[in-house]
């Protein structure tokens, strides 16, 4: 459903808009020319121009459904807390799906890579079989399946996956630990330097979840893999050095390098949920992993990739330096998702260790 070939604006739902994805898609279908329903529990701040905020419980699907009549793809944008992921992860996607095949809309989850596990070959590509070694993979494993197993009821699903999101307001590894202290002059990294690690500039994922959502829906749950950006810990922190300086987001002389305390994470994860979740996950940093963009590209063409000096100058510029900001941000970034965010809310979150 293309809207500049189609006269009526095609309708899409954002479930979690209040989100950095939700953020980041309503954005992206918005300029797109679709008409967006922006759904949050909490009001939402600022909506570009095409959005209009729904700001209904997930709980009242009959009334959801209602408000959301001729939508044709809901984005499921929904994402629990993680220490609530065992127990709001998979009813929150079912929700998403009751409400997509009540509105006979395709459903669309950006995916991650938490479905492989540690013993998952450097490059992913849609075939690669999930071999999820965590809690939280193989829940992720579960939803995708569920998605699948409803493809025999009529719902009609993608999953677009992509690495770690950067570049959407708060609430990412970029902002919450590796340039947390640049002010300071220090970096952090939380693995090894010298292991490719999968990264998704949000912005240029929307648009990917915009161009798919634009092809003709298939029936069944369709996969695809989001290459964004992929690099090394070494690679990350010279690109931030580079681009902070003439910013002057970094003090004079040589940057100083730390990395994080996964060891006293481990040790007091019991008394802190949320490091517990954190270093679960932890063998992402240690694994090289890349998504192959192919399949994605032969399907919706070339999308825009923004380059990774422009991507983290934006991402940097968003986190808070005002000087340039008013300058020419190309994608307005939406002061919804510069509110607080989750991860972050709760207290612990990664200290960097010397
Ligand atoms: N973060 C990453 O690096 C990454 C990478 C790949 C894939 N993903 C996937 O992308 C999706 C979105 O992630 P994100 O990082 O954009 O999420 P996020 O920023 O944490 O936003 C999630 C949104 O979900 C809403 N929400 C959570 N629980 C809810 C509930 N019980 N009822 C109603 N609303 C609820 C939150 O509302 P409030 O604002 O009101 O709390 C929030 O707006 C998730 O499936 C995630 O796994 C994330």
């Amino acid at each position: 459903m293309n809207p500049t070939t189609t006269t009526t604006r095609p309708t899409v739902l954002i479930l979690g808009a209040a989100g950095r994805f939700g953020g980041a898609a309503t954005a992206a279908f918005a300029r797109a020319g679709w008409r967006v329903l922006a759904q949050a529990r909490k009001p939402l701040t600022a909506l570009p121009l095409g959005a209009e905020a729904l700001l209904m419980p997930l709980d009242d699907l009959p009334a959801l459904a209602r408000a959301a009549a001729g939508t044709s793809v809901v984005v499921h944008a929904l994402n629990p807390v993680y220490t609530r992921w065992g127990t709001d992860l998979l009813p929150l996607a079912e929700t998403g799906m009751d409400l997509a095949q009540r509105l006979g809309a395709r459903f669309m989850l950006p995916g991650n890579v938490y479905n492989f596990g540690a013993d998952m070959p450097p490059l992913l590509t849609e075939a690669t079989p999930p071999t999820a070694t965590t809690r939280k993979g193989k829940w992720r494993c579960e939803l995708e399946a569920r998605m699948q197993a409803r493809a025999s009821q009529g719902l009609r699903s993608v999953v677009i996956r992509a690495g770690d999101f950067f570049g959407s307001g708060e609430g990412s590894w970029l902002d919450l630990a590796i340039a947390k202290d640049i002010a300071k002059g220090k970096l952090v990294y939380p693995g090894p330097l010298d292991r490719p690690h999968a990264w998704a500039y949000l912005p240029d994922l929307a648009q990917a979840f915009m161009a798919v959502a634009s092809l003709p829906s298939v029936p069944g749950c369709q996969h695809f893999h989001f290459a964004g950006h992929n690099l090394t810990g070494a690679e990350l922190l010279a690109a931030i050095e580079r681009v902070a300086r003439p910013l002057g987001l970094l003090p004079a002389g040589s940057v100083k390098r730390g990395g994080i305390p996964w060891g006293l994470m481990r040790w007091l994860g019991w008394a802190v949920p949320i490091w517990r979740e954190l270093v679960e996950m932890a063998y992402l940093w240690e694994v090289p992993h890349a998504l192959d963009g192919h399949a994605l590209q032969t399907a919706v063409g070339p999308l825009p990739a923004t380059p990774l000096d422009e991507a983290l100058r934006r991402s940097l510029l968003a986190m808070g330096a005002t000087s340039l900001a008013a300058a020419t941000p190309p994608h307005p970034v939406i002061p919804a998702q510069a509110g607080i965010h989750q991860q972050h809310k709760q207290p612990g979150f990664p200290p960097a260790r010397e």
